[in-house]
């Protein structure tokens, strides 16, 4: 059950809503790909994928819907920092908690861009879990996931360029534009160029010609 929601998500939400702000030059990274649902309906020709489930990444393999890939923890990426023009992670951060998001940034060149789809932290989404779980949508740990709130991400050289809010009960989903009450949440971000933290030299230690 759980499978089919988050597909019925990606194929009516997700993929279209990523497509559309897609750069697909560049090298792509799809973080928590998982057996590549998400990345079939996308078409990306330069993508690297990763997920902490090896078996998952076989059977993306085995169904040719993931090509490059590895094995790897999303919070502890086997990968440069500033390695992809864009990332891609849907329906993971919500297991990784703040860290995945720390690493995401890292991996991420400057000017790149994250799309991001986790469940943000919030009263309106616990309280969505928990009926979900209720009603046998979610498993029972999905009550003890970690959630953030992007407000966390307190960084110099982030710019949230867009965000919605995934709506709907299954078999129908949609965006709105309202993401006040948070849940599934979408996220686009760029990272813009860090300034040069400027930090004022007591004036007795500059030399007197510069007074
Ligand atoms: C709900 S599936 C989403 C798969 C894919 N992103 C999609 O939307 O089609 C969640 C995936 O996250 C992976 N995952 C969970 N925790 C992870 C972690 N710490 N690092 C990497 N992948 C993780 C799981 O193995 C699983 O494949």
């Amino acid at each position: 059950m759980f499978e089919t929601l988050y597909r019925q998500v990606n194929k009516q939400v997700l993929a279209p809503y990523f497509k559309s702000c897609l750069d697909v030059d560049g090298v792509i990274l799809d973080a928590g790909c998982g057996w590549g649902d998400l990345a079939s309906h996308l078409n990306l020709s330069h993508l690297f994928c990763i997920d902490v489930a090896f078996e998952q990444l076989v059977k993306g393999r085995r169904l040719g819907a993931i090509g490059s890939c590895v094995q790897s923890d999303l919070s502890h990426l086997p990968f440069e920092t500033e390695t992809f023009d864009t990332i891609i992670c849907a329906n993971v951060l919500h297991y990784t908690g703040f860290s995945g998001l720390q690493e995401l940034y890292r991996v991420t060149k400057t000017n790149g861009c994250m799309l991001l789809a986790f469940l943000e932290r919030s009263e309106y989404t616990r309280r969505s879990i928990d009926l979900a779980i209720s009603l046998g949508l979610f498993p029972p740990f999905m009550r003890e996931v970690p959630l953030f709130d992007i407000s966390d991400f307190h960084r110099v050289g982030i710019t949230i360029e867009d965000s919605v809010t995934v709506i709907g009960f299954p078999p129908w989903f949609t965006v709105s534009r309202d993401v006040s009450r948070r849940g599934l949440v979408v996220y686009v971000l760029r990272k813009t160029p860090q300034k040069p933290r400027i930090t004022p030299c007591p004036t007795e230690l500059l030399p007197a010609e510069v007074i």
